[in-house]
């Protein structure tokens, strides 16, 4: 059997209600943070899609940047080291920052990131997740701003950007995955 067939897709939410998510939010942040200094980073490399999406459906000017992370390799083991592997690239001091995640599990990747944009003294950081597994945080003091959909029973998550094994990112839906 091919690779491909092994591994069964099942629709969690379609692209209809991806669009339909990010649209709501787009207009939440640009009417918070209208006539505002704002860079927009990017999680790179889950977020890219709700990055576009969401940035396309904003009605204020943006300074695009990204970052990235070392992320979770395979599903069994879960890493507690996040080490950053591309820095922003703007002076964000005195400016709103708006964090993009694909993603909040443990929430050790979006604290991490946020403790070292912290510290080049941003004005703001509103921190937003098109997706949060629901009752899997350790950072219990995490301030989440902005979610697209509360996941249940913790699956694991592809498509719109995420990805398994660096596959099904390209997907215009959510689903979750399981072998079979
Ligand atoms: P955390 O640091 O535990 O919050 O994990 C968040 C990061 O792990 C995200 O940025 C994703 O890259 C990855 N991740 C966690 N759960 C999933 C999933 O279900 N599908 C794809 N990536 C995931
Ligand atoms: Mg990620």
């Amino acid at each position: 059997m091919k690779e491909k067939d092994k591994n069964q897709l099942q629709t969690l939410y379609t692209a209809e209600q991806i669009q339909t998510r990010v649209q709501e939010i787009a207009k939440v942040l640009s009417e918070d943070l209208a006539g505002k200094r704002v860079v927009a980073v990017a999680v790179m490399k889950g977020s890219f899609r709700f990055y576009c999406d969401l940035l396309l459906n904003m009605s204020i000017d943006v300074i695009c940047d990204f970052c990235a992370c070392s992320s979770y390799g395979l599903r069994d083991k879960p890493s507690t080291e996040i080490r950053l592997q591309l820095d922003i690239q703007s002076d964000v001091q005195d400016k709103h920052v708006i964090l993009i995640e694909d993603i909040i599990d443990r929430g050790i990747t979006v604290h991490t990131i946020l403790e070292h944009i912290k510290a080049r003294k941003p004005k703001s950081i509103t921190v937003v997740s098109l997706l949060q597994k629901q009752d899997q945080l350790i950072e219990k003091d995490l301030k989440i701003d902005h979610v697209g959909f509360i996941v249940k029973d913790d699956p694991f998550i592809v498509g719109y950007g995420l990805d398994y094994q660096e596959k099904y990112r390209q997907l215009s839906y959510i689903a979750t995955i399981s072998n079979s």
